[in-house]
């Protein structure tokens, strides 16, 4: 299996528009918002998550070029992990393919019908086969054996009053691939370390996880810097240090899982992560975790 990381960063990308923070303005090369691009043969591609960037970085990277044939793409689908802007709004760049296959879950689906309506707006276009992915129940996707794991039930600020939706609005995604045995996990938005995480990680090579907030202290940054918005981006992500922070589980795991890289991505602009000379890169990244720039690939 290969995959290419499309994006690192959150919502609004790295620098954001309206951002003059201490990150936005260092210079550090920028981050697209984040995907993931996953593929058993290299022939056939599915995204993970579609970016309203969806366009530059399909075009920024070859294997996902269009081809062979005139109007032939090695895109096949998109899986989504939750229905928030940033990770959807990118559906509607896709339009022009038409077959094009996305799984969600049902929650998702649903936000996708109504709040944010893109499923009949592409209907018009010809575009989009949505099927369910059922948290917990193996599906074939490419040649690839995929699961999903509810991880939270953050709804997107436009989905606040959808009424009876059950959940879960937030999966991670774990691929394997049957040929090889590699394995790969897919979680941006993770609100929690939540129980039975552990077991949905085991065996993989590469486990990349929400990289959102350094710290807790950062959410109070986050309001300041995107307004009110910001204290509800600050929800639903778990921090990367302090007590109970992704960092300490990390390091749990790796004693024990020596053959397992853990990757952080989803990096809100204000996360001093996101740039590679701070002292927060550094630190993260001696303590065992990998900060990977856009375009990094993985074959497993
Ligand atoms: C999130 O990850 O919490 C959301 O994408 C926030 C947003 O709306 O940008
Ligand atoms: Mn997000
Ligand atoms: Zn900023």
């Amino acid at each position: 299996m290969r995959a290419v990381l499309l994006g690192t960063a959150a919502g609004g990308g790295c620098p954001q528009w309206n951002c003059a923070c201490p990150v936005c303005t260092s210079g550090a090369p920028a981050r697209c918002q984040d995907g993931l691009a996953v593929g058993a043969d290299g022939v056939g591609w599915y995204l993970v998550n579609a970016s309203p960037d969806i366009r530059a970085q399909i075009l920024a990277t070859p294997e996902l070029a269009a081809g062979p044939g005139p109007r032939e793409t090695p895109v096949r689908g998109v899986l989504l992990t939750d229905a928030e802007l940033d990770h959807t709004l990118g559906l509607m760049m896709l339009r022009e393919g038409a077959g094009l296959r996305v799984w969600a879950p049902k929650a998702v689906l649903e936000a996708l019908d109504t709040g944010f309506p893109v499923r009949g707006i592409l209907g018009g276009y010809g575009a989009g086969e949505w099927s369910e992915f059922v948290a917990g129940k193996e599906q074939e996707v490419g040649g690839l054996r995929v699961t999903a794991f509810a991880v939270g039930d953050k709804r997107p600020k436009y989905a606040r009053s959808l009424p009876g939706v059950a959940g879960p609005w937030v999966v991670a995604y774990r691929f394997e691939d049957p040929a090889t045995g590699g394995v790969l996990v897919y979680a941006p938005c993770l609100a929690s370390w939540p129980s039975g995480f552990d077991e949905f990680t085991a065996g993989a090579g590469y486990v990349l996880l929400d990289g959102t907030f350094h710290s807790a202290r950062e959410f109070g940054g986050a309001t300041r810097a995107a307004g009110a918005s910001g204290a509800q981006a600050a929800m639903g992500h778990l921090p990367v240090t302090g007590e109970g922070g992704s960092l300490a589980h990390i390091g749990r795991l790796r004693a024990e899982r020596p053959g397992t890289r853990f990757a952080y991505t989803h990096l809100n602009n204000t996360n001093p992560m996101a740039d590679p000379r701070s002292a927060a890169h550094r630190e993260v990244c001696a303590a065992g975790a990998e900060i990977p720039a856009d375009g990094t690939r993985v074959e497993l």
